[in-house]
């Protein structure tokens, strides 16, 4: 059917009357839900079968009305998830959601700007660019350093350890060694994995009573390797591991690095957001000698899950790594100042993430973050001197940012501990996780959710506490 008249064709492109109804109805819905929600459950999720049935409905041929579908999304998924916006989630890596950023996104996928080459929409790159430049001064980066927005940490790690391969390595790397220590987070195993190595090329060096990775270990096995006719080729340091925020010694791990014409690499996904404060800057001494960082927006700066960041110091490095022309595109090359996105990055078309990192930072300054960061800091310090407190608890890892690691001492550790779990959760006053050291189950307390505060972490105190007693009225 040919046609000028959209509207024959149906609703794809509402009036403007309808635009606003759309709007005006989804922004009705959430500031119910955000007006209230300190007051929601920590997790509501009872009955999945029920809420299943209902979202798995099929798609008709003519679509619902617009209530009927805001409604589905309230009472199915907005209603009844662990509430990962609320400051009573403190388990894995919390993060939040800024409001002001989810505004940002509506705007970049409304407008749907490309931002995969600068000649398309040049300010639309200028903001992710003007974002890019300000973590690198953050981390104290120099000129000539570059970097992407990615969809989260598990991409940068994956983006830096294919640019460490790409500029340390022979065509066939499969000499190549990478060393971490054993609390490093998974997403490294897994794009070790996805660059093409295998699980033998990484070492998992040992960690002190702090869970911080040990230099001479380290130094050992990269000797070790080199005697074998092996490569070792990369250091990934934690500045913040999930298990329990522990912080490796950048500096050192630096040094090493540079004398052994290795790269340096340092996951920073949970902690990197804590260099705006002045503790975390002093416990990150030495990051900008690191040729490469990951950063995660969606963690410490609070905004939309998809949201993770990679660094690198020589940008020029990561851009070998990734670029890979095509004829098609030969009208988009511009000069060397301006950048081109998806030459840096695995990307082609890309969302514009950029747009929900700067709208926040630009409306509330840097100022706000940096407050934010410094409580979670002293709440963790509080929540650590408040489980002291309670008979019974063991702290297994007291908090280098914002995570404390503890458990319930017992003859029978793990299932006790497991049970511990089950009874904290069962008060859906806090939601908590749980983590293996050493084949002993530890739960850990994450604060990092923006709208974490005193009231929130009092509650999770609170829980403990009814599981203690629990724990006591029923031993495992
Ligand atoms: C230390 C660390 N690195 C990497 C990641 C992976 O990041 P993402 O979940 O954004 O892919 C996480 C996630 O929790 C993390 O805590």
């Amino acid at each position: 059917m040919l046609t000028n008249n959209p509207n024959s064709l149906h609703t794809l492109e509402p009036c403007a009357e309808d635009m606003q109804l759309l709007i005006q109805k989804t922004s009705d819905l959430l500031v119910n839900y955000f007006s209230n929600i300190s007051n929601e459950p920590a997790s509501n999720i009872t009955n999945p079968e029920f809420h299943l049935a209902a979202i798995g409905q099929p798609i008709s041929e003519k679509g619902i009305k617009l209530e009927e579908a805001l409604s589905l999304i309230d009472q199915h998924i907005v209603r009844c998830s662990v509430n990962t916006a609320g400051g009573t989630y403190q388990a894995y890596i919390p993060g939040g959601g800024v409001f002001a950023a989810a505004v940002g996104e509506f705007i970049a996928a409304a407008t749907n700007r490309y931002v995969g080459v600068w000649g398309v929409a040049p300010a639309a790159v200028e903001i992710e660019t003007s974002v890019i430049r300000w973590l690198c001064n953050e981390v104290g980066y120099k000129e000539k350093a570059k970097g992407i927005l990615t969809s989260g940490g598990s991409l940068a790690n994956f983006s830096a350890i294919v640019t460490a391969r790409e500029t340390l390595l022979p065509k066939n790397f499969l000499s190549g060694i990478i060393y971490t220590s054993d609390q490093v987070h998974a997403s490294v195993y897994k794009a070790a994995r996805l660059t093409g190595f295998s699980y033998d090329n990484i070492r998992a060096i040992e960690t002190d009573e702090e869970f911080r990775i040990k230099p001479k270990a380290l130094l050992e096995a990269i000797e070790k390797d080199k005697k074998q006719g092996l490569i070792p080729f990369l250091i990934v340091g934690s500045a913040g591991t999930t298990n329990t925020g522990a912080v490796d010694p950048i500096s050192e791990l630096a040094d090493i690095a540079k004398a052994n014409k290795m790269w340096l690499h340092i996951d920073a996904a949970y902690g990197g957001f804590f260099i705006l404060t002045e503790r975390g800057r002093k416990l990150f001494e030495g990051i900008e000698k690191a040729d490469s960082i990951t950063l995660d927006p969606h963690k410490g700066l609070f905004l939309p899950y998809g949201t993770g960041c990679l660094l690198v110091s020589d940008g020029a490095r990561l851009k070998q790594a990734h670029q890979v022309g095509a004829d098609y595109l030969q009208d988009l090359t511009f000069s060397e100042d301006r950048i081109n996105f998806n030459d840096y990055s695995p990307e082609l078309t890309r969302s514009f993430r950029g747009l929900r990192v700067w709208l926040p930072l630009k409306l509330y300054g840097i100022e706000s973050f940096r407050k934010y960061l410094d409580e979670k800091l002293d709440l963790a310090l509080w929540a650590c001197k408040e489980l002291k407190k309670i008979p019974g608890i063991e702290i297994i890892a007291k908090p280098q940012l914002s995570v404390i690691a503890f458990r319930y001492k017992s003859k029978k550790l793990n299932e006790t501990n497991k049970k511990f779990l089950e009874n904290i959760l069962a008060t859906q006053k806090t939601f908590i996780s749980s983590t293996t050291i050493n084949n002993e189950l530890i739960l850990r307390i994450a604060i990092l959710c923006f709208r974490t505060h005193l009231r929130e972490v009092q509650a999770t105190i609170d829980a403990i506490k009814i599981a203690v007693d629990q724990l006591i009225e029923n031993p495992i």
